[in-house]
């Protein structure tokens, strides 16, 4: 898929002040630092459409992207960074919550994983939280360009293998680089053929 133009339409800290349209909705949710806004820049080839930080903790507010003028793409405020006062982590919890669990127009969320981790607790817990609330869900590994072919192999299958423990199917699962655009048109394309089946189920309605 060709991105012929992305737009900053909105940042709001709240879900119910979030736009309403009746377009498909992507948003991008993981550990803060993992390159949630980096990802979106990758996907849109604009490099300061959304903000990126090497410090954790950058975005702190749902943000609203329009793509084609057809699609959103939702940039979220990163979870589990530690040096943020508990006030300041209750806060972001609801806000990640609140969009997840009550944003009607929400397609698919993606989470991001470093794929140069073990597969860490608090997104093992995520994914269960999505699961649990029948969230629809995938899986992108970031920052792939760090790791050697056959570590990044390694560390994928392993990750696959702890899912495994918890869920009898997976989720799709997407291995990305926002500096060599690995994974780009893999996404695109995925995010694609579900823009195409939801515009088909709704002229069938
Ligand atoms: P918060 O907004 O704080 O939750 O973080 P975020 O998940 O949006 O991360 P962000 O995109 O700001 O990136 C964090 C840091 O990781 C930045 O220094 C990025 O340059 C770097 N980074 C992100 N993606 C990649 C990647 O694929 N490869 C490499 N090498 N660095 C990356
Ligand atoms: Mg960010």
């Amino acid at each position: 898929m060709d991105i012929k133009s992305a737009e900053f339409i909105i940042s709001n800290s709240e879900v119910y002040k979030c736009p309403k349209h009746n377009l498909p909705e992507y948003a991008f949710i993981g550990r803060s630092n993992v390159g949630k806004s980096s990802l979106i820049n990758m996907l849109t080839e604009k490099k300061d459409l959304a903000k990126t930080s090497s410090k954790p903790g950058k975005t702190l507010l749902i943000n609203h992207f329009l793509i084609n003028k057809n699609w959103f793409l939702v940039d979220l405020p990163g979870y589990g960074y530690a040096k943020v006062s508990k006030s300041d982590l209750t806060k972001l919890d609801k806000i990640i919550k609140g969009y997840v669990m009550n944003r009607e127009s929400l397609t698919n969320l993606f989470v991001l994983v470093d794929a140069r981790l073990e597969p860490q607790k608090i997104d093992l817990e995520f994914i269960e939280f999505l699961g649990v609330n029948g969230i629809p869900f995938s899986i992108i590994f970031t920052k792939a360009d760090k790791l050697s072919a056959g570590k990044l192999h390694t560390n994928i299958s392993a990750y696959r293998d702890k899912l495994f423990e918890q869920w009898e199917e997976l989720p799709p699962i997407f291995v990305s680089s926002a500096e060599t655009k690995m994974g780009r048109e893999d996404i695109l394309n995925y995010i694609e053929s579900i823009n195409a089946q939801m515009a088909e189920s709704s002229e069938n309605k």
